[in-house]
C-alpha cells in the first residue's frame, strides 16, 4: 500500500504537502534505483479524490459534487533512448518495456494496464489529429501517498497523471479535457472497468477550495467554493479492501440499468434512471426486483439529496450539506448495500462527535473510506474521539487525515516545474 510507504500514522494529523519535499526526493532516488541512471527527471502530481455528495449517481446520468486532495500520484519522467518506454512502480518490482512503433493493445492484467491503456489513447489521438510530434523513448516511475484501492480514485489519479506526463514529455499541447477523455478510454475500453465519468473529471478538472459540480448526463461542470478556513474534510480508511468490491461494483451498475429499462416504459421521455420522477418509481416500483427496487430508489432520492446539498452549500449552511451526507450514508448502507460495519461505525461516531458537519463513505464502497466534513477548529479533537472509538470497537486504529484540496494535475518538479 502506498500510505504504508510514507508512513501515514493512525489518527494523526497531517496535511499532504507537508511531507511533499521528502517524498519528491525519495521518489527521483526511486527511478535511479529502479530504472538505473539516466537523464535528470521532471516530477508530475496528479491528484485523488473524495466525492462529497451523488454516491453511484454518475453511471446513472446524475450529479456529484467532488473534490480533489492533495494526495495522489507522483510521476517521474525522463527522456530515454531510442523508442523504448519503460513503466515502473514504487508498489512492486515490475518494469513493463514497450517500443513505441510496435506496442500492441495487448493486456497484461497487472496494474500498469492503466497507463500502458493511456499510452495507446494518446498515441492513438496523435495519429488522428496528425501531430507532428517527436515521439521519443521514455522511462517513467508512479508511486505517490494516495491509499490504493480505497475508494479515493487512485486509478484515475494515475491515468489523468500519465496523459499530463505523456502530454509534457512530448509537447503534444493536449488540455486537461484531453486527459480526462483519454483516461475514461483507457479504463473502460482497456483495462474493462465500467466506471462512470466522476473520477477522471474529478482529478482532471479539479480547482483547489473548489467543490466540482458535474451533470453527469451531459458532462456540464461548474465549481462551488469550499471555505478552507472554516470547513476541512478528513478522510478516515477502515483499510478494509474488499477482493470482489469489482464484481458487487458492476452487479450495481447492471441492476440500476435494469431498474431503467422496466420503469422508462412508464416515463418515455427519460434517458436515464437520474431522469425517473419519483412518483414514476413509486408507482410501479412493485415490478421491479426487490433488491433492484432498493438500487432505484437509492438513486431516485440521492438525486433530490444532491441538489438539496448544493442548494444548502450555495446558501452558506454546510449543517444542510452535512446532514444531506448522513442520509446518504444510511441510504448507502441499507438501500443501496455497499457499506461495511466499519464505514457505518465511523459514520456514527462522526454524527456524535461535537464539529462534525456530515459523514458518509466515498467511492463505490465495499470498504475503504469515509469522508467526513467538519468545522476546522473541531478537527483534531474530532479525529482523535473518533478513531479511539473505532479502536474500542475492531482493535485497531484507523488512518484518519485532515485532507487538505488540490489544484489537479500539473508539473511539480524538474527542469520546469516548481520544486
Ligand atoms: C467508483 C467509481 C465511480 C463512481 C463511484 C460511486 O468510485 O469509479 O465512477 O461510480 O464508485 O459513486
Amino acid at each position: 500500500m502506498l500510505e504504508r510507504m510514507t508512513g501515514v500514522g493512525s489518527g494523526q494529523i497531517v496535511r499532504g504537502r507537508e511531507r511533499w519535499e521528502s517524498q519528491l526526493a525519495a521518489h527521483t532516488r526511486h527511478l535511479e534505483t529502479r530504472l538505473g541512471p539516466g537523464a535528470p527527471a521532471r516530477i508530475f502530481f496528479s491528484p485523488g479524490r473524495v466525492n462529497l455528495m451523488g454516491a453511484h449517481l454518475d453511471y446513472n446520468g446524475g450529479p456529484v459534487m467532488p473534490t480533489a486532495v492533495d494526495r495522489g500520484t507522483f510521476i517521474a519522467a525522463r527522456p530515454a533512448r531510442g523508442r523504448r518506454l519503460r513503466l515502473a512502480s514504487t508498489l512492486d518490482g515490475a518494469t513493463l518495456e514497450v517500443d513505441l512503433s510496435t506496442v500492441t493493445r495487448q493486456r497484461t492484467g497487472g496494474w500498469v494496464d492503466y497507463p500502458l491503456g493511456v499510452l495507446l489513447e494518446i498515441l492513438a489521438l496523435v495519429r488522428h489529429r496528425g501531430l507532428s510530434a517527436s515521439l521519443t523513448g521514455l522511462d517513467v516511475l508512479f508511486g505517490g501517498n494516495l491509499p490504493i484501492g480505497a475508494g479515493l480514485s487512485s486509478s484515475a489519479s494515475i491515468c489523468v497523471g500519465t496523459a499530463l506526463a505523456l502530454d509534457r514529455m512530448w509537447e503534444l499541447g493536449l488540455d486537461r479535457m484531453d486527459f480526462v477523455h483519454a483516461a475514461l478510454r483507457a479504463e473502460r475500453e482497456f483495462v474493462g472497468v465500467q466506471c462512470g465519468i466522476m473520477d477522471p473529471y474529478a482529478v482532471g478538472l479539479a480547482r483547489d477550495g473548489q467543490l466540482l459540480w458535474l451533470d453527469c448526463k451531459d458532462g456540464s461542470s461548474t465549481y462551488i467554493p469550499i471555505d478552507p478556513a472554516r470547513h476541512a474534510i478528513a478522510v478516515a480508511d477502515t483499510l478494509v479492501r474488499r477482493e470482489l468490491a469489482q464484481v458487487a461494483f458492476n452487479e450495481r451498475v447492471r441492476q440500476c440499468r435494469s431498474a431503467f429499462e422496466s420503469l422508462r416504459e412508464h416515463q418515455p421521455d427519460a434517458s436515464c434512471l437520474r431522469d425517473i420522477h419519483f412518483d414514476t418509481f413509486d408507482a410501479h416500483r412493485g415490478t421491479l426486483a426487490p433488491a433492484v427496487a432498493r438500487r432505484a430508489e437509492h438513486v431516485i432520492r440521492e438525486v433530490a439529496r444532491t441538489f438539496a446539498a448544493r442548494d444548502a452549500l450555495e446558501r452558506g449552511d454546510t449543517r444542510g450539506l452535512g446532514a444531506e451526507m448522513f442520509r446518504a450514508h444510511d441510504s448507502l448502507r441499507d438501500l443501496f448495500e455497499v457499506s461495511v460495519p466499519e464505514l457505518d461505525h465511523l459514520v456514527a461516531s462522526a454524527a456524535t462527535s461535537p464539529g462534525v458537519l456530515g459523514a458518509r463513505l466515498t467511492g463505490a464502497g465495499f470498504g475503504g473510506c469515509v469522508v467526513i466534513l467538519l468545522e476546522t477548529a473541531a478537527g483534531p479533537g474530532a479525529v482523535d474521539r473518533i478513531a479511539s472509538e473505532f479502536e474500542q470497537r475492531f482493535g485497531r486504529r484507523p488512518s484518519i487525515e485532515l485532507y487538505g484540496g488540490d489544484a489537479g494535475p500539473r508539473e511539480i518538479a524538474g527542469p520546469r516545474g516548481s520544486p
